[in-house]
């Protein structure tokens, strides 16, 4: 089969690795892709986010499925303009990508559905804003209506803060907080059956121990051995099903991985949020562990033949991802700085490093975005692979980069890690 993969961060790396190691993968394409899916795939200089340049992409090259990677082709409408040139598509229709794409609409199905999240009010006005405020109380969490990758989200004890991040929107949700791990759930979906794949948890805090700023996700690993047994089933039928079947009974069916970020609260699991896609940098890790191969299960779920196949194998063992990122980053990152030591990184038994902001200049490979590289370690339990993801990103040479040094370090002396 031909796969064409939308997008060019570390996410749509590792969706090129682990299709490149399928064997029903003959041939693997990338738009617009970076330098470490170069080495994979054929990559192509077309925007993914325009639909009729991604048909006018697809359509040639004959491929039998797309995967879509980030959300902005979803919420553009990629997935519809596929689907309409009879090109099977992971990921789903503009419609149901508004499950990541507004905040108001994924409250709007999760009530309709009875699946639990924090109570919400979404607000226009500033006297609306006071009373949400007011309401909820401390810790205050306002969101901005709109995509904002992961960004445009503020929790703060700071009235004035939280006020202040609300004027700067036209509508925002305010929500009551949730304490507790967090935790992602993927799950596959051909818009009727669901296949939940291993969970994940993400570091969104930019440094250790939880501090600074939210970022689109600083590092992640799997399995999580302190997880309640039976956390996936639970998920499973009391939030993703419930919610792939309310958009069903809407007429805008969920075709892709339905990413469930989830707060395991004193009072239950609860969602914080839905995203339209695979996490970055959950992916990484998630992918990794998969021993069925990518582009048939992926292809079962874009054609509505999920039910057809066999639930998905993992690999036993753990894998974690560290994100090194640029100087300054969340805030603008600065780009340009040339990456060395990729090839001595992944000289650390069973590390490798998957490319995110990167770009060929002159012949070197410099950053080009904020979150520049995410360094893999696998190993046959946390320990291990955390010990390979750090040794490997001992080995990179990169002027100015941070990452954090915890990630995974609470679970893999079996504790529960909230952030
Ligand atoms: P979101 O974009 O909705 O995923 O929010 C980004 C991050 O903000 C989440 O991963 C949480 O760490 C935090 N957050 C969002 N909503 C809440 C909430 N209701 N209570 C506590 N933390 C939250
Ligand atoms: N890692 C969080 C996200 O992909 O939004």
């Amino acid at each position: 089969m031909k796969v064409l993969v939308l997008g060019g961060g570390g996410r749509e790396h590792a969706l090129a690795r682990a299709l490149s190691r399928d064997p029903g993968v003959s041939e693997l394409h990338v738009a617009s892709g970076n330098p470490g899916t170069a080495a994979l795939a054929h990559n192509h200089d077309v925007p993914p986010a325009d639909p009729e340049a991604v048909v006018g992409l697809a359509r040639p090259l004959a491929v039998d499925l797309v995967v879509v990677g980030p959300e902005a082709p979803l919420v553009a409408g990629v997935g519809d303009a596929l689907r309409a040139a009879g090109v099977p598509c992971f990921g789903p229709d503009a419609a149901a990508a508004r499950i990541e794409g507004s905040k108001a609409f994924a409250k709007d199905v999760m009530t309709a559905a009875g699946v639990p999240t924090a109570a919400a009010r979404v607000c226009v006005t500033a006297a609306e804003v006071d009373a949400a405020l007011a309401e909820f109380g401390p810790p205050y969490v306002v969101k901005e209506d709109g995509l904002a990758a992961g960004k445009g989200v503020v929790v703060t004890e700071d009235l004035a803060a939280a006020r202040a991040h609300a004027a700067g929107s036209e509508r925002v949700v305010i929500e009551e907080f949730l304490d507790g791990p967090e935790v992602s759930v993927f799950a596959l979906s051909d818009g009727r059956a669901v296949v939940p794949l291993s969970p994940a948890q993400d570091f969104k805090r930019a440094y250790d121990g939880g501090a600074g700023p939210n970022t689109g996700g600083m590092g992640a690993y799997t399995p999580l051995p302190w997880a309640p047994p039976g956390l996936v089933d639970e998920v499973t039928a009391t939030v993703v099903r419930p919610t792939v079947e309310e958009l069903a009974r809407r007429g805008t069916p969920y075709v892709g991985v339905l990413y469930a970020g989830l707060a395991l609260t004193s009072r239950g699991v609860r969602v914080v949020e839905f995203n339209a896609r695979f996490g970055d940098p959950e992916a990484q890790v998630v992918l990794d562990r998969l021993e069925t191969p990518l582009g048939g299960l992926l292809l079962a779920a874009a054609r509505g033949r999920l039910g057809d196949v066999p639930p998905p194998v993992g690999r036993p063992g753990a894998a974690v991802t560290v994100v090194m990122a640029a100087e300054n980053y969340p805030d603008t990152p600065v780009t340009g700085d040339a990456i060395e030591g990729i090839e001595a990184a992944e000289s650390v038994p069973g590390a490798y490093v998957l490319q995110a902001g990167t770009r060929i200049d002159g012949g070197r490979l410099v950053t080009s975005g904020g979150r520049v590289l995410n360094v893999v370690g696998t190993g046959a339990d946390l320990e291990a692979a955390r010990a390979a993801a750090y040794a490997a990103v001992a080995r990179i040479r990169l002027r100015g980069a941070h990452h954090r040094s915890d990630i995974a370090a609470l679970a893999a002396s079996a504790e529960v890690a909230s952030e």
